[in-house]
């Protein structure tokens, strides 16, 4: 029997962190995921079944982070979509929004790669999260301008870091909780774009973003990539 590993997906909770979380314990795995929201944390957890580990954690803070990975050791990899998700308008000029998506998207997994370090095995892979706003923006400057730099920062780490291994995952729209959740009048005309948009005419699924995720966290040959999951949308 093969070595038992064990990954953390911070923000593993709902969306593509719990669709990768799923998919690393149905195939034998340990997983240890975390969120801010503990009775989210507990339902997870007990979905998951016994091969996961809930612990909270709020990518934003240091001390929450240094106290996620604390005692920690060996992991296999790493997955960090915690974010909240916003799209500031130029116009409006709201510094303090635009600050809010830097220190929540790009600082918050900027610095839980760092708090990581330690925790993580020499040869483990790392996966940051972006979207494809970095190259064909939908509206908000400054989510496009922070995706753009969640994949240089991969790429970046990616030489600075190795031999961790690190890749980000750039996804168009999925059909997660972030959307099901949102009010229809905001959630149907992005659908109906998704639709018209893609090559593949329709929006992505989560389980289609865990196996990407999985990929990049397993191809020992696979480092400093950005993947666009995204139905053909960046180039249509
Ligand atoms: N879905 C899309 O169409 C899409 C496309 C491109 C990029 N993305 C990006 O992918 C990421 C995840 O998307 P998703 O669709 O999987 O979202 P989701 O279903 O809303 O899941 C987000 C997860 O992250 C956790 N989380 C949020 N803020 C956190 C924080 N500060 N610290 C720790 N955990 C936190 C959430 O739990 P708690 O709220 O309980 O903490 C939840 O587990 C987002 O950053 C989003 O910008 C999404």
């Amino acid at each position: 029997m093969g070595k038992v590993r064990r990954y953390a997906v911070v923000g593993g909770t709902s969306g593509m962190g719990f669709a990768l979380a799923r998919l690393l314990v149905e195939r034998g795995d340990r997983v240890v995921i975390g969120g801010r929201d503990q009775a989210r944390l507990a339902e997870a957890a007990a979905r998951l079944g016994d091969r996961a580990e809930a612990r909270v954690v709020d990518s934003g803070r240091e001390s929450s982070r240094e106290a996620f990975f604390d005692g920690l050791s060996d992991l296999a990899g790493l997955f960090t979509p915690g974010a909240s998700y916003s799209t500031p308008m130029f116009r409006d000029g709201e510094a303090g929004a635009v600050k809010a998506l830097f220190d929540a998207k790009f600082w918050g997994q900027y610095w839980t790669v760092h708090a990581a370090l330690s925790a993580l095995a020499p040869d483990a892979g790392v996966v940051l999260m972006a979207g494809t706003a970095s190259i064909r923006p939908t509206g908000s400057s400054a989510y496009a301008a922070c995706n753009a730099a969640i994949e240089g920062l991969g790429r970046a780490l990616a030489r600075e870091l190795a031999p961790l291994r690190v890749n980000t995952l750039s996804p168009g729209m999925i059909d997660s909780e972030l959307w099901r959740n949102r009010p229809d009048e905001i959630r149907d005309p992005m659908v109906a774009l998704w639709r018209e948009r893609t090559l593949t005419g329709r929006p992505g699924t989560v389980a289609e973003a865990a196996g990407a995720a999985a990929f990049l966290l397993d191809n020992g040959n696979i480092t400093g990539s950005t993947i666009y999951l995204d139905g053909g949308w960046t180039f249509r």
